[in-house]
């Protein structure tokens, strides 16, 4: 296929999927027992920080220097996205400097993208179709938050953390139209976009049956 021809494909499919990642009802937030946003705060910083991991560990095993240099941008974001949600915390009460989100080890999304080794396939899973998932994600988040009257955490988001998300995405989809211009290589982006969004969905799942979660931001 050509390039371009896919890569549009690939973001179709994508956003056919996220769909099922938006229902309606996850849309209109509801704050119900502990969910509140401190709580979904300490999963964010989670993801931030694993999403700092997984691309400094790509930086340091890719060849091409334009992959480099985005991962090595996108290293920059997500550990800056860290700090910043850290602030927030302590602003919200918690001392984010005592809580290590590691501590349970790390999830099956960042084992599976860890295990990854060619760069179509990362770029296609790690940027551009996490991003999309975190876009999707955050929008939720922030409609929490405004639900929760919190216009701050709100507001970061929407105007800091957010466009950040959406460049890595970008990033994600001028690196594919260099690079999968094969049938093999498109054919592994496929692969590795599709297992994404089923780990995101089943972490979707099981994060709702064991803790009421569904505005988890993302990365
Ligand atoms: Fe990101
Ligand atoms: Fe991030």
């Amino acid at each position: 296929m050509e390039v371009e021809a896919f890569v549009r494909d690939l973001d179709a499919r994508n956003q056919e999927l996220l769909r099922r990642l938006a229902p309606e009802s996850t849309l209109k937030p509801e704050v119900e027992g502990d969910l509140t946003v401190v709580n979904l705060l300490k999963v964010a910083l989670k993801n931030e920080i694993e999403a700092t991991e997984i691309a400094a560990r790509w930086l340091v095993g890719s060849a091409e220097l334009d992959v480099k240099l985005a991962l090595a941008r996108q290293v920059g974001d997500e550990s800056k996205h860290y700090r910043l949600v850290a602030e927030r915390l302590s602003e919200l009460g918690f001392d984010a400097r005592s809580f290590d989100p590691l501590a349970k080890g790390y999830g099956p999304l960042f084992h599976y993208l860890d295990g990854l080794h060619t760069t179509v396939e990362r770029v296609a899973a790690g940027q551009f179709t996490r991003e999309a998932i975190a876009i999707v994600k955050n929008r939720q988040f922030i409609e929490f938050c405004e639900v929760a009257g919190d216009e701050a955490t709100a507001r970061l988001y929407r105007e800091t953390i957010e466009p950040d998300e959406r460049h890595h995405h970008e990033l994600g989809r001028r690196l594919l139209l260099r690079y999968a211009t094969t049938p093999e290589a498109q054919n592994s982006a496929r692969q590795a976009a599709s297992r994404t969004l089923e780990l995101a969905e089943e972490l979707q799942a099981v994060a709702l049956r064991t803790g009421g979660i569904h505005h988890a931001p993302g990365c």
